[in-house]
């Protein structure tokens, strides 16, 4: 049985290298912020505006729960999932979890282009947005670094970097996985 959690900050590439190696090793493929939007038929920036940054992270737990019970899955979480309640905790208990590890330079270059589906990120401007990754990387970075594995997410431009970076996650997983 094969559950993978895959975490990392926003712009990561978690859904990108996520949904292609699930379709590689012939899994299924969850985002966990697709999954939330279809159980509440709302969209993320909606549950955030409606419930608050607190209710959105209650419903992010609980939802963790239930497709951390499913089988035969790669789960990509949110960028906070796994520095809330003891969601790292939990997903240690249920699989393999992978904290995709992506220099802030990268990150900054992805998230100008990506901010706008963002609602945490929306409305900064280009100095404002650097210096929110910088704090939000340090205080989440002890969350990040309890995942089993730790994979450089900074290869996912091109089709030829993804198909690289899905062996290379496939032996880092074969080599250290749960006996
Ligand atoms: C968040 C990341 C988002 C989403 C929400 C909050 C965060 O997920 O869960 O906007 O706190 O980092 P992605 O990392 O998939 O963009």
């Amino acid at each position: 049985m094969i559950r993978i959690f895959l975490t990392g900050y926003m712009g990561a590439g978690k859904t990108t290298l996520g949904k292609a190696y699930a379709k590689a090793k012939g899994i299924e493929f969850i985002d966990l912020d697709w999954y939330i939007e279809k159980r509440f038929h709302k969209t993320i920036k909606e549950l955030f505006a409606e419930r608050g940054e607190d209710g959105f992270r209650l419903i992010e737990r609980n939802m963790l729960r239930e497709v951390g019970e499913f089988e035969n899955v790669l789960i990509s979480t949110g960028g906070g999932t796994p520095c809330y309640f003891d969601n790292m905790e939990y997903m240690n208990q249920q699989g393999e979890t992978v904290f995709l590890d992506v220099p802030i330079d990268v990150l900054f270059r992805r998230l100008k282009v990506g901010k706008h589906q963002r609602p945490i990120l929306s409305n900064k401007n280009d100095a404002e947005l650097r210096l929110f990754i910088e704090e939000a990387l340090q205080k989440r970075l002890p969350f990040y670094q309890q995942a089993r594995h730790s994979f450089d997410g900074s290869f996912l431009e091109s089709h030829s970097q993804i198909n690289e970076s899905i062996e290379k996650l496939e032996i880092l997983l074969l080599a250290n996985s749960k006996k």
